[in-house]
């Protein structure tokens, strides 16, 4: 099965918004990436984004049947959403979290994640290769 890569609100923005915070590669560069490392490694990957809390929920649950592993960046819902720890917390796979930003140096609302609750790892701080970090942990933690 796929690992599934969901991202939150603000994301499809990537590259345009607060480069100096996010950079400039945008998220299609990032979903590019993605795809060639995940064929290097002999994994396969289905990329996301959603603006809405309650879709990013449903994503998760198709995840339950259809995904081996969810990397996530739930962006500002990182730090609100009840929702979607719950949802996540309905998936059986392993699950990592991925900042783009190290979220620690920033505001103290940014500090607190709920997804953090679940997640078996975080990512924070090393721009877009977090995703690909993550990525090559997911694809080890599902081979052992
Ligand atoms: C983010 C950090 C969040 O605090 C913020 O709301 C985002 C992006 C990151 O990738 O650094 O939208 O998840």
């Amino acid at each position: 099965k796929p690992i599934h890569i969901l991202n939150g609100p603000n994301l499809n923005l990537l590259g345009l918004r607060q480069p100096e915070i996010y950079g400039r590669e945008t998220l299609a560069d990032v979903a590019a990436r993605c795809e060639a490392l995940a064929a290097e490694l002999g994994a396969e990957v289905v990329f996301r984004q959603s603006n809405h809390e309650g879709a990013i929920v449903e994503m998760i649950h198709e995840a339950r049947e259809a995904a081996s592993a969810i990397i996530i960046n739930p962006a500002a819902y990182t730090h609100t959403s009840v929702a979607i720890l719950d949802a996540l917390n309905a998936f059986e796979g392993p699950v990592f979290e991925v900042h783009i930003s190290n979220v620690h140096k920033r505001e103290s609302f940014r500090h607190h994640s709920y997804v953090s609750l679940r997640a078996d790892g975080v990512m924070a701080g090393f721009g877009t290769e977090g995703y690909l970090l993550a990525l090559r942990r997911a694809v080890s933690v599902l081979k052992a």
